[in-house]
């Protein structure tokens, strides 16, 4: 064993060591959530490596249409912002029909179900007819026609699918066999076994409305009454990676100003009783792998193949530099401290383990469920 020179820092030092590493720490974990919203996908924690090919080497992401579908409703209505509205509150229309039709249904099940129980059925009858549950439900449905009408088009929009709508349509298989679907704008097929959406209907029912080429309004001049107008706007664009003066910023932040906290906390680890081979290995990784993960961002704009390669590496560095600052903050604390001072950090580890287990089920997945449930699957 080495001596620890942590160990013979006044408590005074103590404390403000400990103090930053902890903050440090903090800090670490409040840049990852940064990176959740700025790069992960939709119901995603962090972005993975094909997020990170297409932010740093450009992919073949989504085409114009899939923009319109996904993109919030908040957002303008036009080419360049959102018409997801078409199957929301906002703008999807036929919805006291279809409240109306979804009660029937409802009841018609109760009749079913409650058939031996003629108080139950009444009370379930009254029930139906005034819950404003039933008008959630309806709008799950339409949102249902818009995930199933995604679908299509992520998978090669084909056009038998759109052509033999009346009588087939596009599957509802894999993830989408039990999708939530506005019951007429599907086929099923006699057992009841498989669902096919109805594409051209969808289309017809939520877009036609404006983008007819006899409709009056602005909408008009972009038709979409044919199979071919409407998957003009289908095919994938390439969207480009990261702008070279946003690459230049966040590589000058990083190498800047991380590189003084990884060196702080390597550092202090370089200065605990740990065996030599572990500090010489330890204390300078976060630093090491954090230029190896800048020099990624870089590498990742040389054309295929082998930009992708280096972008795909990007999250596994990052991960490394994570845990290596991880083990230079515990490993540091606990060297530093004796029996009591080990007690009190175990404590407030103890402490932040359980708040952040907290957080995480209670905000943070149902966070990402419900980021999830705006996309598409
Ligand atoms: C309430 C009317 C309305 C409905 C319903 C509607 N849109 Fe639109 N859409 C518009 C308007 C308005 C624009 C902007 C036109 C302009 O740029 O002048 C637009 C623009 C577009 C564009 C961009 C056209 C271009 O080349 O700039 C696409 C694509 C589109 N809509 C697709 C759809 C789809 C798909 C649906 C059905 C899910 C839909 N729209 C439903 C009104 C509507």
């Amino acid at each position: 064993m080495n001596d620890s020179y942590l160990k013979k820092l006044p408590l005074a030092g103590k404390i403000v060591v400990a103090t930053l590493l902890l903050s440090i720490g903090i800090g670490f974990t409040s840049a990852i959530v940064n990176l959740h919203f700025q790069s992960a996908n939709a119901g995603q924690p962090l972005p993975g490596p094909e997020e990170t090919v297409s932010e740093f080497h450009g992919s073949k992401q989504y085409s114009h249409m899939e923009r319109l579908l996904i993109a919030n409703e908040t957002k303008p209505f036009n080419g360049t912002g959102s018409m997801r509205s078409a199957f929301t509150s906002k703008r999807a229309g036929g919805i006291k029909r279809a409240i109306k039709e979804k009660r029937i249904y409802l009841t018609e099940l109760a009749e079913e179900k409650l058939k031996d129980n003629p108080e139950g059925l009444a009370k379930e009858k009254s029930r139906i007819a005034t819950d404003p549950e039933v008008e959630k439900l309806v709008y799950q449905d339409i949102d249902g026609e818009r995930i199933a009408l995604l679908a299509w088009i992520k998978n090669g929009y084909k056009k038998e699918y759109y052509e033999n709508s009346q009588l087939q349509g596009y599957p509802l298989v894999g993830n989408l066999e039990s999708l939530k679907i506005s019951p007429t704008m599907v086929h099923t097929t006699e057992d009841g076994a498989k669902r096919f959406a109805n594409i051209e209907a969808i289309i017809e029912s939520r877009c036609i409305r404006c983008h007819d080429a006899n409709a009056g309004g602005s909408a008009a001049n972009f038709p979409l009454n044919t199979y071919e107008e409407f998957t003009d706007y289908c095919s994938p664009e390439k969207s480009s990676a990261k702008s070279l003066e946003k690459l230049a910023l966040s590589s000058h932040v990083h190498l800047l100003g991380f590189a003084m906290l990884y060196g702080m906390t390597g550092f202090c680890l370089a200065m605990t009783g740990l065996p030599n081979f572990l500090k010489v290995m330890i204390a300078p990784s976060a630093l090491i792998l954090q230029v190896l993960e800048i020099s990624c961002w870089w590498f990742a704009r040389i054309d295929e193949p082998i930009g992708p390669i280096f972008a795909s590496a990007i999250p596994v560095l990052g991960g490394l530099v994570a845990l290596g600052l991880l083990s230079q903050i515990l490993l540091s604390l606990w060297d530093m401290f004796e029996i009591n001072g080990r007690k009190v950090i175990i404590v407030l580890l103890v402490v932040g383990i359980i708040f952040g287990g907290i957080i995480g089920i209670k905000v943070i997945l149902p966070f990402l469920k419900e980021e999830a449930g705006q996309i598409t699957k």
